[in-house]
């Protein structure tokens, strides 16, 4: 009989999350520049393409933030910072020979929802300089609740949302506590009513497990508390807990953190309350409604992994604007500039930050699509991957018969030419993964636990 809590315990080693392959710390210094020139270069009219901004900057810093942000209780600083990241948004446009069609924009951070209704009106005529962007374009921004006392949803609206993603990770004021992040039900409920009263038809909200303090009934509290809102979209992110990249994550007493067998019983809870609810299960921490695009690209086999975690963004070409941000296109990866004062010093100085970089060799390809569709699908049909040489795939298929052979648990099986993830074996996922991940190293300690 399958022994979730015997996985568990062989599989303590770090995991990547898979948003991208190569992941991130196989970025190379210095490559950037040209793999985004060239990115650029090979762009052609009629593709429509898809941009992230990255907004570095909290009103306050949340003790289990694991993203690139920093806290200030100043707009001075963000004013600042944004007028930089049009001036990128511009030198981007410049090198553009024409205004290519944006299918989806994602805000993120940091908190986005910080931003007002000047400066985001100054991003989106820079956007709209340097993109087409039409009703058509899908305009998500990740949204902190207690920032919506300040700023306001419709200068949201009037900057072209369609989508919010709104932060909530735990209800419970204990909780709340010791991650730093107080939040009423009430002020996060308000938020919800005024966008949809706004007419926002897509909401996502992102809860956490893995928390100090947190219970399963405390987990599932939060959870009823989230299905009340009636969000179209949940994500239930398993708290990474990396203190020794993540410096405040120290502020985590980490004799309250739950151990990794009650981590897996509190996810799998709130996940059967989602699903008794009406949710979907998506990948390894998503759920969606029935009727959601999410929900429908999973179901249709078109659903993708990237930076911001499940997308229906299927567009090739990614361009990433902001300190730390990621692009991606055909041939290969582009990150910003990680600091956010030395990102600002080369835009100032009129030079595209691009400064990371990978090219993708076809092998990386080939187990980048093999990784997503087991992230996406929790299969893979080799005999769909003819566009790649078949000595390469023969190796990936022998890689998977060996992954078979060699685990004790039954994580997966062949079934025909197909390797499918059992369903009780899902949250592991990532550890089938990692067998077709020719840079996985377990003793790199930038990825937090596979569950
Ligand atoms: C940029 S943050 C959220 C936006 C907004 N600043 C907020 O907090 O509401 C995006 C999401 O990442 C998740 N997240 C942040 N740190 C994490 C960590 N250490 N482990 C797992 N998920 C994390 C949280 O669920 C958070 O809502
Ligand atoms: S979770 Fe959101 S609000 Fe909290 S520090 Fe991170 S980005 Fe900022």
């Amino acid at each position: 009989m399958f022994d979730p809590h015997a996985v568990l315990d062989h599989n303590q080693k770090p995991v990547p999350r898979y948003t991208s392959y190569p992941t991130a710390p196989q970025f190379k210094d210095g490559m950037g520049s040209q793999i985004f020139a060239d990115g650029l270069g090979m762009l052609k009219p009629e593709q429509t393409v898809s941009a992230y901004l990255h907004i570095p900057f909290c009103d306050r810093l949340c003790w289990f933030c694991g993203c690139h942000t920093k806290h200030t209780l100043k707009y001075k600083p963000i004013s600042a910072y944004l007028k930089y990241l049009t001036k990128e948004i511009e030198l981007v446009g410049q090198q553009l020979s024409f205004r290519p069609k944006l299918g989806q924009l994602h805000l993120g951070g940091g908190s986005p929802s910080l931003l007002k209704s000047d400066d985001l009106q100054m991003l989106r005529a820079a956007l709209d300089d340097a993109f087409e962007i039409d009703a058509a374009t899908e305009i998500s921004v990740e949204i902190d609740p207690n920032d919506m006392k300040n700023s306001s949803a419709e200068a949201l609206i009037e900057f072209g949302l369609t989508r919010a993603s709104i932060g909530v990770q735990d209800f419970h004021p204990d909780v709340q506590t010791a991650i730093n992040r107080p939040q009423s039900f009430e002020t996060t409920r308000d938020v919800v009513q005024e966008l949809r009263q706004l007419g926002i038809k897509s909401i996502n909200i992102d809860a956490l497990y893995g928390l100090p303090l947190q219970t399963g009934e405390r987990l599932m509290q939060t959870i009823a508390r989230c299905i009340e809102l009636k969000p179209d979209r949940m994500a239930l992110f398993g708290y990474a807990h990396v203190p020794w990249l993540k410096k405040h994550q120290n502020l985590i007493n980490s004799e309250d953190l739950p151990n990794t067998f009650d981590r897996y019983a509190h996810a799998q809870a709130a996940s059967a309350e989602l699903v008794e609810a009406g949710y979907q299960a998506i990948g390894i921490d998503h759920f969606a409604l029935p009727g959601d695009s999410l929900a429908i690209a999973a179901q249709s086999g078109q659903l993708h992994r990237n930076f911001q975690g499940y997308t229906t963004d299927n567009h090739p070409t990614l361009i990433g604007f902001g300190a730390s941000s990621i692009g991606r296109f055909d041939h290969g990866y582009v990150q910003n500039t990680i600091p956010t004062a030395l990102y600002q010093q080369q835009v100032a100085k009129g030079i595209l930050p691009k400064k990371k970089g990978l090219v993708l060799l076809v092998k990386d390809r080939l187990a980048g699509h093999i990784i997503e569709r087991l992230m996406c699908d929790f299969e893979i049909d080799f005999g769909t991957l003819s566009s790649y040489p078949e000595w390469m795939v023969a190796k990936c298929r022998e890689k998977a018969v060996r992954l078979i052979e060699e685990d004790p648990f039954a994580l997966a099986e062949m079934d025909g030419d197909s390797l499918k993830i059992a369903a009780h074996a899902r949250p592991f996922a990532r550890i089938v993964a990692a067998h077709f991940d020719d840079y996985y190293a377990p003793e790199n300690f930038q990825y937090s636990k596979a569950v």
